[in-house]
């Protein structure tokens, strides 16, 4: 991160981006990414950034600070709660299925099955491989052993329930492979059938729930993320099976993407420990599309990508107990960068037999070219392009301009930003069209924030929380004004007091960035020379803040004057207006004595 200001700024480790927006404030102890919209505190970052849970945060830091924590039940927040006990049955069910695979009599089936996929007894708990026994209510009778929330088990998709309104398992007769976090909790499964038939489903996979996403998670990496970490490089493969056969040979840096190509969000985890993939997918068309798909994902998060193509019929869990894992190794030396792969392809599909086809191919690959953002790595790769279709290095760089051109007119963020925070950053510009009326009112709640016990003392002692206009801003300043009460005024102890998303950001907004009320402001009160957040500059905010509030409320009653006949309101009104007028006066003049 570089210093930038009173901040730090650096790329945002939760979106995707080429300029950075992510900014820290040290004095202050947040966060906030101007381009996604994540902020909070440290123990806000260590949740999103290690999908860890509030408590674990806390402990992380507190481990680190050397400090000793004191538990108190009931200080959990009830959300935490509620996501414990999803946890919580999951660890039942991973118990439940393990069992049943390890010790039941039903197990002997699935016991024989994995023997002859030569999966060893160690590899299968350091998985915590289970079996899912034949029946309509096995673990749903565990389960209500267990006392679990059933409509909890149901949400986790461990169960589901029938047109009679009758709880069944969901899985039957397969072999489980519990999906891990990162941080090695159970958050889904994937289960694989043992009948054979053509009418079920090889596998079934948990349904998304309040602490199982698919698209964010990548399977194995609780078990890989060190090794991968050690050789800074993973091999990316299709399936449940690829990987704990690989894993159990020895190739341990691992993921799986489940059978699909990956998404941004797994980009981004993977991020965290490499930016060298290797993409090993299985080799029919289904896996080379996915292939293609994926090395696009990657290389627009500045991957590293290099492929490796099985033989036909293969996959990598087939290869390796077939052939072992020193021709493995082999395959991995001999792995081809993605433009080479690709140009592969084309090739296996005579697209450079035609002229008009080749140029497609070549323009295609280009265009992946493209999305690479080393340029030194690029004009490399460019020239390999040149050389290999014999063309004029100018010709495909030419080519390659025009596709950075239009890369280009995508602006970074708009293009990168989730729905939810377009809609954040929507209503933010509502919020500032709605309240140009007081600038003072935005800057006493900037100070609000300055963590200065003296600053905020000094508002809240002369401003009630219903003077503020803004009713956004109002709320704020309630939140601000309890956590005074109690001594708790820290700028990273309030902004997670505020559940409002949308206030949140502009606090974000207001706090991190540096920004005067007007350049005629600062002149008049300190000839240019202002030091923002000093008591003095505080004391004339709020002077200022009344001043203008008092001639809002002239201003309104002048205009119910112009408006009613009633002439006792005129009077009543006209008198108000002349004690206003007085109260004014008087706050100027006290600003002109100091
Ligand atoms: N997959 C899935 N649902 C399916 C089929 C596949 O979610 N109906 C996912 C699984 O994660 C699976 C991966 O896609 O591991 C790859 O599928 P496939 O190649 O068909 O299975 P294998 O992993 O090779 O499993 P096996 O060797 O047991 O056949
Ligand atoms: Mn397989």
């Amino acid at each position: 991160m570089k210093k930038r200001g009173k901040n730090f700024i650096g790329l945002c480790p939760f979106h995707q981006e080429k300029t950075p927006s992510f900014t820290v404030s040290d004095d202050k102890q947040i966060y906030h990414c101007f381009g996604c919209g994540n902020g909070g505190n440290i123990f806000k970052f260590l949740m999103e950034f290690k999908n860890i849970s509030f408590v674990e945060a806390v402990e992380e830091v507190a481990e680190y600070l050397g400090i000793k924590i004191q538990y108190d039940k009931g200080v959990y927040e009830d959300k935490q709660n509620e996501l414990e006990e999803y946890y919580e049955i999951n660890i039942l069910a991973a118990r439940y299925f393990s069992d049943s695979l390890l010790k039941s009599n039903e197990g002997e089936e699935a016991r024989e099955y994995l023997k002859k996929r030569e999966i060893k007894l160690q590899t299968q708990r350091s998985f915590g491989i289970g079996y899912a026994p034949y029946g309509w209510g096995n673990f749903l009778l565990h389960a209500r052993e267990n006392k679990a929330d059933l409509i909890k088990a149901k949400s986790l998709g461990l169960i589901d329930i029938n047109e009679k309104g009758e709880y069944y398992d969901k899985f039957r007769h397969r072999i489980i492979f519990p999906i891990f976090s990162p941080n090695g909790r159970v958050i889904a499964f994937g289960g694989r059938t043992l009948e054979k038939r053509d009418d079920i489903a090889k596998y079934l996979n948990s349904t998304e729930s309040q602490i199982y996403s698919k698209r964010k998670s990548l399977y194995g990496l609780f078990q890989s993320k060190e090794e991968i970490r050690k050789l800074d490089r993973a091999i990316l493969v299709e399936g449940y099976m690829d990987l704990i056969s690989l894993y159990q040979a020895g190739v341990k840096n691992v993921v799986a993407s489940s059978g699909t190509s990956l998404t941004e969000e797994q980009v981004q985890l993977l991020s965290r420990f490499t930016r060298n993939i290797i993409i090993l997918f299985d080799a029919d068309p289904a896996g080379q599309k996915a292939s293609l798909r994926s090395i696009e994902t990657l290389l627009k998060q500045n991957f590293d990508v290099k492929v490796i193509t099985l033989p036909r019929g293969e996959d990598p869990d087939s290869f390796i107990i077939k052939y072992g894992k020193d021709k493995f190794d082999e395959l991995v030396y001999s792995s081809k960068n993605f433009l080479e792969y690709q140009t592969a392809q084309f090739e296996e599909e005579g697209m450079f037999e035609e002229p008009a086809k080749a140029t497609l191919a070549i323009r295609e690959l280009v265009r992946t070219l493209s999305l690479v953002d080393d340029e030194l790595k690029r004009n490399l790769l460019l020239k390999s392009i040149s050389k290999k279709f014999n063309l004029r290095e100018k010709l495909v760089e030419s080519e390659l301009i025009s596709f950075l051109n239009l890369q280009n007119q995508r602006p970074d963020t708009r293009e990168r930003m989730t729905n939810k925070n377009v809609k954040l950053f929507q209503n933010l510009n509502t919020i500032n069209a709605a309240s140009p009326e007081n600038p003072f009112e935005r800057e006493l709640v900037r100070l609000l924030f300055s963590g200065n016990e003296e600053i905020i003392g000094h508002i809240i002692d002369r401003i009630a929380p219903d003077l503020y206009s803004d009713p956004k801003l109002r709320q704020f300043a309630e939140i601000a004004y309890s956590g005074f009460e109690e001594q708790k005024y820290s700028p990273a102890y309030l902004i997670e007091k505020i559940n409002d998303e949308e206030l949140k950001s502009y606090i974000f907004k207001i706090t991190l960035v540096e920004e005067t009320i007007s350049k005629k402001w600062d002149e008049i009160s300190y000839n240019g020379k202002i030091v923002k957040d000093s008591l003095e500059y505080t004391i004339a905010t709020v002077t200022n803040f009344l001043i203008s509030q008092i001639e809002q409320q002239i201003k309104r009653n002048n205009q119910i004057i112009a408006e009613s006949k009633d002439e006792r309101l005129h009077l009543e009104l006209l008198t108000r207006n002349k004690e206003l007028q007085e109260e004014k006066k008087s706050l100027i003049n006290q600003t002109n004595k100091k």
